[in-house]
């Protein structure tokens, strides 16, 4: 089924609904084909009727139902378009459950009217973009601690709770926190790598019809964050001005972020720097790798490292349309070691425990995940024949790595010495399996 369209003239859920009554009837995932009727009238935009290529997204969906039955409040969060609302709507079909769009000017969930709209409410309560209500956060505090549970909660976001003030703090304890993203490899044909690549994993954009279809919804996305998305979040903050900083982000995709530098170079002063790099970083688009540190008697980098999380939004910001383009261009490494180290960090849910390692004398790790006294190294590489390097000896004695992993576009994984190897990407899987890090 991975990405192959269906063509039928229903949403994701209709989909789904009747893929799994066929499947109870016997039949295969194959004969959904022919339903093409939507039985309910559209209630939103997103019910709409369309032409939609569903991309499974098991492990996802299994991680959030595990996290529902775990919290009364689980928290999914991810950029704008990445398929929260897709996966919700999914998991709310097959049960019991009540949505609140709170983009809907039509939603009744004010705030002096909610707690008795939502107490009544049984099974799974869906509160969609709830960055537009922060101030729901300490009733849904109220609502979780009642026993038995009458209901449960998933909460969408496209904000980090950091950046809505006040949520963390109010919902600490109670809440299972899931960060999600567009598409990753193993959600998608492996043989359309690059595709994943060239524009990234926000599903309109990897499916895009052409590359110029996809690089011209990636425009509009850009846009519609700046203009729209950042001024609802309350934050203010000139468009222009962002949208500078975030493209000269992408020029430094993968270096250690210098605010003086970077500041200078804008024309700001260094605290608008840190003030739009934490915007990026909340809204999940941009992503800070905090440098490793422990005293190993050598001067070590102590600033941390940022990347466009996206790769087609890199590959936008930085002009790449094509292919060829991005073959061609000066950022080709960068490109791949952020895209490769995305997948990796993503995929092995390593979002709380990676880190980089730079001395200044030279030796450099790009990836380190610490796992309890497990340490794995991973180097990104854009050589179908990586090599084993002298800073790839020095970090693997100075950091006492299990393993070093050179992670590469080319088609095979092989040893290259005792402790290191070379991993193609779309191997990754397998590492996963046999290293137990999923
Ligand atoms: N698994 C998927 N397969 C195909 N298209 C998807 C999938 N998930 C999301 N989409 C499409 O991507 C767009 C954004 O999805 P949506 O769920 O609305 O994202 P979010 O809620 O994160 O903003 C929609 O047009 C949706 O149809
Ligand atoms: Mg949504």
């Amino acid at each position: 089924m991975k990405g192959k369209p269906v063509a039928v003239l229903v949403d994701a859920v209709e989909y789904d609904r009747h893929r799994i009554a066929s499947s109870r009837r016997g039949r295969s995932n194959r004969d959904c084909g022919s339903f093409t009727t939507l039985k309910r009238p559209p209630q939103t935009e997103y019910f709409q009727c369309c032409l939609i290529r569903l991309v499974e997204r098991r492990d996802l969906l299994t991680s959030v139902t595990r996290a529902l039955d775990r919290a009364p409040i689980v928290l999914l969060m991810g950029p704008r378009q990445c398929g929260k609302t897709t996966v919700a709507r999914q998991i709310a079909a097959s049960r019991r459950s009540t949505w609140f769009d709170l983009e809907d000017p039509e939603v009744a969930l004010r705030q002096e009217a909610a707690k008795q709209v939502l107490a009544p409410l049984r099974g799974l309560v869906v509160i969609d973009e709830c960055q537009r209500q922060p101030a729901l956060f300490p009733l849904l505090r109220v609502l979780a601690d009642r026993r038995p549970r009458p209901a449960r909660f998933l909460i969408l976001g496209s904000a980090s709770p950091d950046l809505v003030r006040g949520v963390s703090e109010t919902l600490a304890g109670r809440v299972a926190r899931l960060e999600m993203g567009g598409f990753v490899l193993s959600e998608v044909d492996t043989r359309r790598r690059d595709d994943l690549w060239l524009r990234g994993g926000l599903p309109p954009s990897f499916l895009a019809r052409t590359d110029a279809d996809s690089f011209a919804w990636r425009a509009d996305f850009v846009t519609t964050f700046l203009e729209r998305d950042v001024p609802q979040l309350g934050i203010r903050v000139p468009a222009p001005a962002l949208r500078r900083f975030w493209t000269m982000l992408a020029h430094l995709h993968g270096q250690v972020w210098n605010a003086a530098e970077l500041a200078r170079a804008l024309g700001t002063g260094e605290a608008a720097a840190r003030h739009h790099l934490d915007i990026l970083v909340g809204a999940f688009l941009v992503r800070v790798l905090p440098p490793w540190f422990e005293n190993l008697g050598k001067r070590l980098v102590k600033a941390a490292k940022v990347y466009v999380r996206d790769s087609g939004l890199l590959h936008y910001l930085l002009g790449a349309r094509r292919r060829l383009d991005l073959y061609s261009h000066p950022k080709l490494g960068a490109s791949w070691e952020g895209f490769a180290l995305e997948q990796v960090v993503r995929r092995l849910d390593a979002e709380r425990d990676a880190y980089f390692y730079a001395t200044h004398g030279g030796a450099e790790l790009d990836l380190l995940i610490v796992r309890g006294r497990r340490r794995l190294g991973f180097e990104f590489k854009h050589a179908d024949l990586p090599d084993v390097t002298r800073s790839m000896h020095v970090a693997l004695a100075d950091l006492r790595l299990e393993h070093l992993f050179v992670v590469h576009p080319g088609e095979r994984s092989h040893g290259l010495r005792e402790r290191v190897s070379a991993l193609a990407l779309r191997d990754l899987d397998t590492v996963r399996r046999e290293w137990k890090l999923g």
